[in-house]
C-alpha cells in the first residue's frame, strides 16, 4: 500500500472534496511566498482599476467606457479580497501601499500613459490582464490546496472573472487594432514583455531576466500623459450639447401616459453614461481615502454604466435606432468635470441621488414602468431603484459623514450644482448645437413600430432645459 492508497471511510471523497492526498501532500508555497505573490495581484488589480478609471472619461467609444466600468469594478472587488487575505497572513505591517517591484510599476506606468486607445487596449488586455490571470492560475496549482485554501479560493474566484475579461479583451483588440498598427507597436509590445520578464513575470514566480529596452520602442512611463477629464463620445453621439428635450418635465407631467413615459425613461437611463464619466474623475482626482472608498465608488460607477446599458437595451428591443433618433448629451459631465472640484462633484452627485429617493424619484419611475405594460421597463426600473438605495448608503458613508447633518450636506450639493453654468444660449450661438427637439420624431416612430396611436399632446411636447435643471429647479439665469 502506497501512502496515497490510504482509504477514507467508505471511500468518501477525501479532504472535504478539495483534492487527493497526493495533491495535498505536496508542500507548495510557504506563507511568505504566498503573501508576496498576493501582494503583486493586489498591486496589479489596484493599478488596473486606476488606469481604467483614469482613461474612461476621455475615451470616446461607448462600448469601451462600459467595459472599463465593469473591469474596474472587478478589479476593485478582487483587490479587496487580496487585501483581506494579506491581513490574515501574519504580515503586519501589511505593506500594501508598497510597490512590489520597480519594473512592475514601470509596466503599469507605460500602459497608463499610452497615448492612443489602440495602445491602451493592447497594454491592458493583451498584457496586463492575461499576465494577472496566469499568476492567479499558477497560484492555484502551485500552492498547497489544503494549508493555503483561503488563497486558492480567492484566486479561483478572481480567475473566473478575469477569464471573462481576457476573452473580452482579445475580441476588443481584434476589433480595434489593425494588423498594421499591431506591427507598428511591436517595439512597445516587446518593451512591455521585457518589463514583465525583468519582474519575474507579474506574480514574481519566475527568474528575473535582464531588462532590455528595444530599439525604437517608446518609453511612455517617462512621458506623463496630462489627465484628460473632458468627456468624449464616438460618432453615435452627434449632438452632445443638445439640451432640447427635458426628460423630467415630461416624466412628471400627469397629462402624459405611462406607455409613452417609458420611452423617456429609456432615454434617461442611456443618458446616464455621463455618470461614470463624472465619477471616474472624482475617483482619479481623490487620493488618500481609505480603500473602501474606492471600492464603493467603483461599484457605483459600474452600476451607473449598467443603467446606461439598460436604456440601450430598451431602445434596441423597441427597434429604435437611438444614435439617429435620440440625442444623448454630455453636458452634465462636461459641466461638473470642468467647473467643479472633485469634492463639489461628489456633492452634486449626492444631492441628485437623495432627490431620487423621494416620491418623484426612483419609486415613481418604477411605478411608471409597472403601469406601462412594458415588462422590461418595469424590471429595469425595479433594479435601478434598488441600486439607488445602495448609492444613497455610499453617499452617506463617504460624503454626508463629512458634514454635521444631512441637511447641510444636501444644501452644499445644491449650491455646487447651481454654480455649474449651463451655457444653453452660448452653445447655440457658438453653433455647437441648435437644441433640436428630437422627441416628436422618436415618439412618432415608437408609435408606428408599436402600432399605437400617438397622443397628440405628447407629440407636441417641446420643453427644453433652457429654464429649468433636471430637478425642475428654475435656473438662476432665466428665473
Ligand atoms: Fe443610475
Ligand atoms: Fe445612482
Amino acid at each position: 500500500m502506497t501512502a496515497f492508497s490510504y482509504p477514507t471511510y467508505r471511500n468518501l471523497p477525501p479532504l472535504a472534496g478539495l483534492g487527493s492526498f497526493e495533491e495535498a501532500a505536496k508542500p507548495g508555497l510557504g506563507v511568505e511566498e504566498s503573501v508576496d505573490r498576493i501582494k503583486r495581484y493586489h498591486f496589479a488589480f489596484k493599478r488596473l482599476m486606476q488606469i481604467l478609471e483614469a482613461r474612461l472619461t476621455a475615451e470616446p467609444v461607448y462600448e469601451l467606457k462600459m467595459a472599463f466600468s465593469l473591469h474596474a469594478h472587478y478589479c476593485a472587488e478582487h483587490c479587496t479580497s487580496m487585501r483581506e487575505r494579506v491581513a490574515e497572513m501574519r504580515t503586519p505591517p501589511l505593506g500594501l501601499e508598497k510597490i512590489p517591484h520597480q519594473h512592475l510599476a514601470t509596466f503599469f506606468q507605460e500602459i497608463q500613459n499610452a497615448p492612443t486607445t489602440e495602445e491602451l487596449v493592447m497594454g491592458v488586455y493583451e498584457f496586463a490582464f492575461p499576465a494577472l490571470l496566469k499568476g492567479l492560475q499558477r497560484h492555484v496549482v502551485e500552492t498547497n490546496v489544503l494549508s493555503d485554501h483561503p488563497s486558492v479560493r480567492i484566486c479561483r474566484f478572481a480567475a473566473l472573472e478575469l477569464d471573462e475579461v481576457v476573452t473580452y479583451g482579445r475580441q476588443a483588440v481584434a476589433a480595434l487594432v489593425s494588423e498594421e498598427r499591431l506591427s507598428a507597436m511591436k517595439p512597445w509590445r516587446d518593451w512591455l514583455r521585457s518589463l514583465l520578464d525583468a519582474a519575474g513575470d507579474l506574480d514574481g514566480s519566475q527568474p528575473q531576466a535582464d531588462l532590455s529596452h528595444p530599439e525604437g520602442a517608446p518609453c511612455y512611463s517617462q512621458q506623463p500623459l496630462p489627465y484628460d477629464k473632458l468627456p468624449r463620445r464616438d460618432d453615435r453621439f452627434p449632438d452632445p450639447y443638445n439640451m432640447g428635450v427635458h426628460a423630467e418635465e415630461f416624466l412628471y407631467d400627469p397629462r402624459f401616459q405611462s406607455r409613452d413615459k417609458t420611452l423617456m425613461m429609456y432615454y434617461k437611463r442611456l443618458r446616464e453614461i455621463d455618470v461614470p464619466e463624472m465619477m471616474a474623475t472624482i475617483l482619479t482626482e481623490t487620493q488618500d481615502k481609505p480603500w473602501a472608498y474606492y471600492r464603493d465608488m467603483t461599484r457605483q460607477l459600474w452600476d451607473e454604466a449598467r443603467h446606461a446599458m439598460m436604456g440601450e437595451v430598451g431602445f434596441v428591443k423597441l427597434g429604435i435606432d437611438w444614435p439617429k433618433q435620440v440625442m444623448v448629451n454630455f453636458t452634465w459631465s462636461l459641466g461638473l468635470n470642468t467647473q467643479l472640484k472633485p469634492w463639489e462633484r461628489h456633492a452634486v452627485l449626492y444631492f441628485i441621488e437623495q432627490g431620487l429617493m423621494t416620491k418623484t424619484g426612483k419609486r415613481f419611475e418604477w411605478e411608471v414602468g409597472a403601469d406601462s405594460g412594458d415588462e422590461l421597463s418595469k424590471v429595469f426600473q425595479d433594479y435601478d431603484w434598488a441600486d439607488e438605495v445602495l448609492h444613497a448608503r455610499i453617499g452617506r458613508d463617504w460624503y454626508v459623514s463629512a458634514f454635521g447633518d444631512q441637511k447641510e450636506a444636501i444644501d452644499f450639493g445644491s449650491q455646487c450644482w447651481s454654480k455649474v453654468l449651463s451655457n444653453w444660449n452660448a452653445w447655440k450661438e457658438e453653433g455647437k448645437t441648435d437644441h433640436r427637439n428630437w422627441w416628436p420624431g422618436l415618439y412618432a416612430s415608437f408609435c408606428e413600430r408599436q402600432g399605437i396611436q400617438p397622443d397628440p399632446e405628447a407629440l407636441k411636447f417641446a420643453t427644453t432645459y433652457e429654464a429649468t435643471r433636471a430637478d425642475l429647479e428654475k435656473l438662476a439665469a432665466s428665473a
